[in-house]
C-alpha cells in the first residue's frame, strides 16, 4: 500500500526540491541560554506524546463525515449547488471537503517539520537550536496523526495547493534565518491553528478527530511561544528599512493565504462548475467570516513581535482583522493546552470506568 493510491490527483514529479539557502551555523557557547527559551525547551521534553498510543485509533470514523461536521458549516451549504445535489453526491462533498482541509493541514505539518529543522540548522544561539530540535520532533508526530487519519479513515488525500507551495518556497528560499520563523511559525502555522480551532471545536465530542486536533493543538502553542520569543527579541534590534521588508512579506502572505482555503480542488476533482462554486465560496457571509476568523491568531502574534508598522496595519484594516490586534494571545493558547489536558483526563476516566465494568462482570460469572 502506498499514499499514491490515495490522492485524488497523483502529484508529479512525485517528490518536491526546494533550493534553500542560509548558512548552517555553530556555536561554540554551550553554557548562557535565555531562560525563558530554556524553559520551553523543557516543557518540550517532558511534553512529548506518542501518536500512536495517545490517539484511540480504535475509533470507527464516517469517512463520508471524518471530522463529524453539521452541514451548515460546509462551505457550499445553501447554495443552489448543495441543494440541488442529492445525498450522495452532498456525502462525497463533504468527504471531499474535509480530506481536502486535513491534506492541507498533513502538507503543512510536513512543511513546518522541515523548516524547524532548518531553523535548527541556521539559527545563531544555541537555546534556539535546542527548542527547534524538540519542534522537528513534534512535527513529525504531527505528519504521522494526519497522514494516519487521513489514509486510514478518510480514504483520501489531496495534494498540497499551489498557494501553500509558494509560501513555502519563499520561506526556504530565504537566507535570512529569522524567515522560517516569520513565515512558518507566526504565518502558516498561525492561519493553521485558527482552522484547527474551529475544526475541533466544532467535532463532535469524543471523536478521533477531535482529539488528533487537540493534542496537535496543544504543541503548537509551544511553537508559537517560540516563535513570539525568539522574534520580538531579533526585530527590536533591526533597523526601520529591515522591519519594513518584514512587514512586506508579512503582508504579501497574509493577501496569499486568504486565498489558500478555497478549496477549488475539491470542486474540480468533483466535476462540479468551479467558477459558480468559487463565487459562492468568496461571498458566502459564512466563509467570509471564517476567512476573517483564520487571523485571529495571526494578528495579534504580529503586533506582539513588532512588526506593526503602517504598511501591516493597512493591509488588516483592509483585511477587517485590525482590531484582533487586541485580542490576548496568552489566554488563548492556555486554553488550547488547557482543552488537551481535559480531553486526557476524560479517556482516563472512560478507561477507569471500563476496567469497573470488566471486573464486575468478571466477579458475576465467577
Ligand atoms: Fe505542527
Ligand atoms: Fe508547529
Amino acid at each position: 500500500m502506498t499514499t499514491r493510491d490515495k490522492y485524488t490527483d497523483v502529484p508529479a514529479p512525485f517528490s518536491w526540491e526546494v533550493p534553500s539557502a542560509g548558512d548552517a551555523r555553530f556555536t561554540w557557547e554551550y553554557d548562557e541560554g535565555r531562560a525563558r527559551l530554556l524553559s520551553l525547551y523543557q516543557k518540550g521534553k517532558d511534553k512529548q506524546w506518542d501518536a500512536q498510543l495517545r490517539v484511540d485509533w480504535t475509533q470507527d470514523v464516517d469517512p463520508m463525515n471524518p471530522i463529524g461536521l453539521p452541514d451548515e458549516f460546509h462551505p457550499l451549504f445553501g447554495s443552489p449547488m448543495w441543494d440541488s445535489a442529492d445525498e450522495a453526491h452532498r456525502a462525497q462533498m463533504r468527504q471531499h471537503f474535509q480530506g481536502w482541509q486535513f491534506s492541507q493541514f498533513l502538507h503543512g505539518e510536513q512543511g513546518a517539520m522541515v523548516c524547524a529543522a532548518k531553523i535548527v540548522e541556521v539559527v545563531p544561539d544555541l537555546d534556539a537550536k535546542f527548542y527547534a530540535a524538540t519542534q522537528t520532533m513534534d512535527e513529525a508526530r504531527h505528519v504521522e496523526a494526519f497522514s494516519r487519519f487521513l489514509q486510514e479513515k478518510v480514504g483520501l488525500v489531496y495534494p498540497i495547493n499551489k498557494h501553500l507551495t509558494s509560501l513555502l518556497e519563499d520561506t526556504l528560499h530565504d537566507s535570512r534565518w529569522d524567515m522560517p520563523y516569520l513565515g512558518m511559525q507566526v504565518l502558516i502555522e498561525g492561519l493553521a491553528l485558527a482552522a484547527f480551532g474551529v475544526l475541533r471545536d466544532m467535532a463532535a465530542p469524543g471523536s478521533l478527530a477531535k482529539q488528533v486536533l487537540a493534542y496537535v493543538m496543544q504543541d503548537e502553542a509551544r511553537h508559537v511561544a517560540f516563535g513570539r520569543i525568539s522574534l520580538k527579541d531579533y526585530y527590536s534590534q533591526l533597523t526601520e528599512a529591515e522591519r519594513g521588508e518584514r512587514e512586506e512579506f508579512v503582508v504579501d502572505a497574509c493577501y496569499l493565504m486568504r486565498d489558500r482555503f478555497r478549496g477549488e480542488e475539491v470542486f474540480e476533482t468533483l466535476d462540479m462548475d468551479v467558477e459558480a462554486c468559487s463565487e459562492w465560496v468568496n461571498t458566502s457571509p459564512l466563509m467570509i467570516q471564517f476567512r476573517s476568523h483564520l487571523f485571529s491568531r495571526i494578528v495579534p502574534i504580529v503586533k506582539d513581535i513588532g512588526l506593526w508598522g503602517d504598511k501591516v496595519q493597512t493591509a488588516f484594516r483592509d483585511m477587517g482583522v485590525h482590531d484582533m490586534g487586541g485580542f490576548d494571545i496568552e489566554s488563548m493558547m492556555k486554553a488550547d493546552e488547557d482543552q488537551a489536558e481535559e480531553l486526557d483526563k476524560a479517556h482516563a476516566e472512560m478507561a477507569e470506568r471500563a476496567l469497573e465494568v470488566d471486573q464486575v462482570i468478571a466477579a458475576g460469572a465467577s
